[in-house]
């Protein structure tokens, strides 16, 4: 079977989506697919040949390699962001008749957008949701009613972001004007939200043969303010423990809050949801969910597969054949 891998993507996570990609490539099982990475840009789709670049025909989604027309059987998209998380690309792999391993448009749409997402998820048992408010770059930002709604400290974050790019945890009224800006500057659209303190937790879940499948969750602990993107992706800055440290009771909320969040949101394939465990309380508070999460070596989704004895090559196989 012919895999079209997609990486890149329009974003600060472009980076991220290219490690991503390599660690899918090198897992997955070269005698059952093959695989050819697709680097997403926002001028030119191309696939790196052993000879030069060539690029893609985004009318059919084919490349020729020495006068041959390959065509995909199969679209792995890996992503993150802006246009292969949020439905884009989705939405033209459906025109095409394409099958790929993501959520479908309207949930990689809604669930790209943090704001929305949590209008879904309230009102799950056990799952609670961060005060916050949503910001548009056209209005008048007056921070005094900022202050006046919400208790800091505040997450600034871009709303349709990934990977925390743009992100900044506020103290106090002085700090708004800047962390605004930065925000802004990734997105037309922000999201202020109060701070939960706890600890911090992110579980993969899947549906594998059928099955919806939740995998082992990660603890992260990070000796920064907050889990940016240095935090994320500087190796010695966090600590991530697989599976979490977690009594029996609250392992099984958290499965049962996750298999929910999937089954609401109408989720495919994988997707990784991140948490807030309320200091001292039962309370899970829902951060957002990831329907591209990170594939690299060193990312959550490979850890945990990893620790639920799975191989991740057998695991990304699972995803592809499910839908082809
Ligand atoms: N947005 C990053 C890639 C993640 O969720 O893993
Ligand atoms: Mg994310």
């Amino acid at each position: 079977k012919n895999i079209a891998l997609l990486a890149g993507g329009f974003t600060g996570e472009y980076e991220v989506s290219v490690n991503s990609a390599k660690n899918i490539a090198a897992s997955l099982d070269a005698s059952k697919y093959k695989v050819y990475t697709i680097y997403v840009n926002r001028d030119r789709w191309i696939h790196e040949a052993g000879h030069g670049v060539v690029d893609v025909d985004k009318n059919d989604f084919s490349i020729t390699l020495d006068g041959e027309k390959i065509k995909f059987d199969f679209a792995f998209i890996t992503i993150h962001g802006t246009p292969g998380e949020d439905g884009k690309i989705q939405g033209y792999l459906d025109m095409l008749g394409i099958p790929y391993n993501t959520c479908d448009a309207t949930t990689s749409a809604i669930t790209m957008n943090k704001a929305y997402t949590k209008t879904i998820v309230n009102g799950i048992h056990g799952l609670h949701t961060a005060h916050s408010m949503r910001l548009f770059e056209k209005d008048m930002h007056d921070v005094a009613i900022i202050a006046a709604t919400l208790k800091f400290p505040l997450f600034i974050k871009p709303n349709n972001g990934g990977s925390s790019v743009g992100m900044s945890k506020v103290y106090n009224v002085a700090g708004l004007p800047d962390a605004l800006k930065k925000a802004f500057h990734e997105d037309e659209q922000i999201l202020v939200e109060e701070f939960i303190k706890g600890r911090e937790f992110s579980i993969g879940i899947a549906r594998l043969n059928g099955k919806i499948t939740v995998l082992p969750a990660t603890e992260i602990l990070t000796t920064k303010d907050f889990f940016d993107y240095e935090a994320k992706y500087t190796s010695g800055v966090t600590k991530e423990i697989t599976p979490a440290d977690l009594p029996p009771a609250q392992v099984d909320l958290i499965a049962d809050i996750v298999t929910e969040v999937y089954i609401r949101l109408n989720c495919k394939g994988m997707v990784r949801v991140d948490f807030i465990l309320l200091e001292g309380t039962n309370d899970f508070y829902f951060i957002e969910i990831n329907t591209t999460p990170g594939q690299s070596a060193a990312s959550l989704i490979p850890q945990q597969v990893r620790a639920a004895g799975m191989d991740l090559g057998e695991f990304y196989g699972t995803l592809i054949d499910a839908v082809l």
